[in-house]
């Protein structure tokens, strides 16, 4: 039942008993989302605080302190300034269990204003890190406790909520256990992807400076991959970053925007690959997350399967795959059965050169050259939309109380990406909002009117695709495609939804779902 309505029948009953007719001759009518003021559950409202007290725990507290700042790192053969947590490119895993409360003192090393987002997790509102919307940033210099109980078992990932900050590296993973884990498995590999440009070609301010200038005339430059020294025809300005061309059948056309002299795994080049040491037959749980910015990644095994278990965190039937395929954001645990000798474990980006990889040793045999491995990987390539949920997880059957519509919109000539043809203000991030209310089943119709594809990312909660599909929290919406989710309005706050294309995000690809009061 709606808590709403039994609250306002309960004080009905009270009324009746006394003053009834006087009151009803002064008593505004309720406020409707349409018109007057509105009232909002902000952060600090004290629903907030009775969700948290609500959720179960273990009684433990997982102390892990991260300082963002300035780093040089290897990449490459080069070295690069860059940003980071705790002085390394790709943060600390952070691993804890679910129920454990996770306290993380943040201190800000940065010239600018920071904070820490926790992908995925349905947590606490205040702590989710949207600065402007749930908390003001950390300052330079400044420091902030993040503290809160971890709900749910599974792979996920934190990173930094402010500009472009994430695609420097400011980020890592979140490694959530489930005390009672029903997977059977040897050992367990953490694998982040990034695609990396910061401190080689440029600086990711500079690509977002460059690509909101629009691409102008497309028609003159299909399919060519420009360089340093092409000239754009509609502004005779340089393009280093933009990337023309870059197509994927299996993302439905347009890959990407931008071009990246890298791809990392676990923030390494093909040129020195990390090696995981393992025994044969060992099964290894793979927990890979794509953090790039404009990349989507193809994960397999040449001439191997693997069965995906889980997607960005949750249980799903289990399925034999030759790849998956992740946007930004997104994350799969596979199961990896090993053989004997030297084992590639490819990311190729989908639709752009490059790759990165990394290799499973059983100390026998010799590696592969990197030049020797191949440029696909074929057979049967999902993404998690095409997974069902495991039945522990599937939401119950219930009729949506509200629906909305997103239409994603913009495109890359005037670099104008938003929803319901609506610019994101940071500034004003409570003007649009898709308003629900606590206990609401929410339908969210993402659909794509733009000839790209977007990895569409809620906060807060976990949505579940239609017709049983996966428990998600980004999920990959082709070009002129509908994705119809599900979700529980059952964590109260103010959310936001976004593409996961760091720059699609940037130039305003924003909106939040708003619980009222
Ligand atoms: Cu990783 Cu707002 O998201
Ligand atoms: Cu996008």
């Amino acid at each position: 039942m709606n808590p709403d309505l039994s609250r306002r029948a309960f004080l009905g009953a009270g009324l009746a008993a006394t003053t009834m007719a006087t009151i009803a001759a002064c008593t505004p009518a309720r406020p409707s989302p349409a018109a007057g003021p509105v009232n909002r559950i902000m952060p600090d409202n004290p629903l907030v605080a009775a969700a948290e007290a609500s959720r179960p725990s273990t009684g433990a507290t997982v102390t892990r302190p991260l300082a963002a700042g300035t780093l040089t790192a290897g990449v490459g053969g080069h070295r690069v300034a860059t940003w980071g947590y705790n002085n390394s490119l790709n943060g600390p895993v952070i691993r804890a269990k679910a129920g454990d409360r996770l306290n993380v003192p943040l201190s800000n090393r940065l010239e600018q204003p920071t904070t820490v987002h926790w992908h995925g997790l349905a947590l606490r509102n205040n702590m989710d890190g949207v600065q402007g919307l749930t908390q003001t940033a950390v300052a330079a210099g400044g420091s902030m406790t993040y503290d809160f109980r971890l709900p749910h078992p599974g792979t996920y990932w934190y990173h930094s909520h402010v500009e472009m900050q994430r695609e420097r590296g400011l980020y890592g993973a979140l490694i959530i256990e489930d005390p009672h884990e029903p997977l059977a498995y040897d050992q367990e590999w953490v694998i982040v992807l990034d695609d990396w440009l910061d401190g080689i070609t440029g600086t990711p301010d500079e690509v977002v400076k460059e690509l909101s200038r629009g691409m102008g005339n497309t028609g003159t430059m299909g399919g060519m991959n420009m360089g340093s020294d092409t000239a754009s025809p509609s502004t005779g300005m340089t393009m280093d970053h933009m990337l023309m061309g870059s197509y994927s059948a299996f993302l439905g056309g347009d890959a990407g925007d931008v071009s990246y002299p890298f791809h990392l795994f676990n923030s390494r080049t093909p040129d020195r690959p990390e090696t995981f040491s393992s025994k044969p037959g060992h099964r290894i749980r793979l927990r890979v997350i794509n953090a790039a910015g404009d990349t989507a990644y193809r994960v397999g095994v040449p001439g191997q399967q693997v069965t995906i278990t889980h997607s960005d965190g949750y249980p799903v039937q289990h399925q034999d795959l030759d790849a998956v395929v992740l946007g930004m954001g997104e994350r799969a645990d596979l199961l990896l059965t090993v053989k004997p000798g030297q084992t590639p474990v490819l990311a190729l980006p989908e639709g752009k050169p490059g790759r990165a990889y990394g290799i499973v040793s059983t100390g026998t045999g010799s590696a592969p050259a990197a030049a020797d491995l191949p440029r696909t990987l074929d057979g049967t390539v999902l993404d998690g939309g095409n997974l069902k949920a495991d039945p522990s997880v599937l939401l119950a059957a219930k009729a949506p109380d509200i629906v909305h519509e997103l239409h994603l919109t913009g495109g890359m000539a005037k670099y104008d990406w938003g929803i319901n043809g609506r610019r994101f203000d940071m500034n004003n991030p409570l003007a649009g909002t898709f308003d629900i209310r606590q206990g609401n089943r929410v339908q969210v119709r993402f659909i794509n009117d733009t000839t790209m594809w977007h990895p569409m990312h809620l906060h807060g909660h976990t949505f579940q695709l239609a017709g049983s599909g996966a428990r998600k929290d980004t999920v990959i919406v082709r070009p002129r495609q509908t994705v119809t989710v599900e979700f529980e309005a059952d964590n109260p706050g103010q959310w936001l939804t976004h593409c996961h294309n760091a720059y699609h995000a940037q130039q305003g690809m924003m909106g939040v779902f708003s619980y009222l009061a």
